[in-house]
């Protein structure tokens, strides 16, 4: 099912929003201690290259064989994607990095990209999604609260599905907009304004409680290893609040000065009468001692069905055969047993849910054109 958004994006692409994604981001990673990818992913993606490198034991690895592919979605300034590259190296992996936006506003220059792709793209595009099919090891979304409602959400996630490889992780950091809030000493400080927002994000259908709605939905999909991890902006240090608070003023600022530009009738749906009413409400915020904004960050997680344990002996064009190997592979072949293997993975177009075959007829010294595969639907730890 193909769709598009009738409502435009509610915050800006420009120059100040990339400031306040970046810090956004900055905030995110305090939260998260540094880790921006979760351990089960690392452990897959580890698993993927490993199985890349067994393919090519006795011929130069090829980049196609040995590089996990990595995706942002709704990317903005493709600031993830950057910051994901010391992980990835402290763990040992290679990537190749793809960003995808709807917007290529925000995209850093083409002479800046460094070694990551940009594209734009709509997530909820699904004819696109199946143009480009599953080429992705582990897909990851975040902060597409304010831009999808909750029937959207459905088909983005199908059509992330579409292009991560089966045994792939799927990734989504959300920030819902019904646990955000601006409080004193216990009490709704935001003096209005934050209702109103998540007033006019209901009138707009967007999905207050993603969090959750995200992850029943994985669960609904029988995604394997599924996982809600919440993180709450109280249980963090004073200095991440400090950085909350003023990333919660210019968010707010941001919705404001849109629904000023967007005339009248936008205005009235944040609850203001007037221009005026909306200024002198913006010049008031976050200027009370004390006040603090809150936020809890919702990190799901869910595997895709299948994986295909995949060992090419020799990749790429083998070495020619010796005579002797000819010989011996000209006998009998043998039956070998093959011990019950990780589903590790991977190969194209194989479907996903074959029985795993134990034995395997395979020359008796196979150096050479000898491959195999097993296929296995079943999760590799659960
Ligand atoms: C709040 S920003 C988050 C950016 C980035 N994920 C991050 O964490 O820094 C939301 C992004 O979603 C993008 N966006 C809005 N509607 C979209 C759509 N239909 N498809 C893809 N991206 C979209 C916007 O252009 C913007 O870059």
């Amino acid at each position: 099912m193909s769709t598009t958004t009738k409502e435009p994006y509610l915050l800006n692409v420009d120059e100040e929003a990339s400031k306040r994604l970046n810090l956004q981001h900055g905030i995110l990673t305090r939260m998260l201690g540094g880790i921006l990818i979760p351990e089960p992913v690392i452990t897959r993606l580890n698993q993927i290259q490993e199985s890349g490198r067994s393919q090519s034991y006795d011929w130069p690895a090829c980049k196609e064989n040995t590089y996990v592919k990595i995706a942002d979605l709704a990317t903005g300034t493709g600031i993830w994607l950057y910051s994901i590259r010391k992980q990835l190296e402290e763990s040992g992996l290679k990537a190749e990095l793809y960003g995808y936006d709807l917007h290529d506003n925000q995209f850093p220059p083409e002479d800046k990209r460094e070694d990551v792709e940009f594209h734009k793209l709509n997530i909820l595009d699904t004819p696109k999604f199946q143009e480009i099919g599953p080429i992705y090891h582990y897909i990851h979304a975040r902060l597409l609260t304010s831009v999808l409602t909750k029937e959207e959400w459905k088909v983005a996630i199908d059509n992330c599905l579409e292009i991560l490889k089966p045994g792939g992780f799927l990734h989504f950091e959300e920030i819902p907009f019904g646990e955000l809030s601006i409080e004193k000493d216990g009490v709704p400080a935001s003096g209005g304004v934050l209702e109103k927002l998540q007033a006019s994000m209901k009138l707009l259908k967007r999905d207050l409680d993603c969090g959750h709605n995200i992850y029943n939905y994985l669960e609904e999909l029988e995604l394997w290893e599924t996982e809600h991890r919440k993180i709450d902006l109280r249980t963090c240090d004073e200095e991440t609040r400090q950085m909350q608070n003023v990333n919660a003023r210019l968010g707010l600022e941001e919705f404001i000065n849109n629904a000023i530009a967007r005339g009248p009738g936008a205005l009235k749906r944040l609850g203001y009468e007037s221009k005026e009413a909306a200024l002198e409400r913006m010049a008031s915020l976050g200027k009370d001692p004390g006040t603090q904004a809150y936020f809890v960050l919702h990190s799901i997680l869910g595997k895709k069905p299948g994986g295909v344990f995949s060992m090419q002996i020799s990749c790429g064009c083998p070495p020619p055969p010796v005579e002797s190997d000819l010989e011996e592979a000209r006998e009998e072949p043998e039956e070998m047993y093959v011990p019950d293997p990780d589903p590790v993975y991977d190969q194209e177009g194989k479907e996903d849910t074959e029985e795993p075959p134990l034995n395997f007829v395979v020359p008796r010294r196979g150096r050479f054109q000898v491959s195999y595969a097993v296929i296995s639907d079943k999760p590799d730890s659960k």
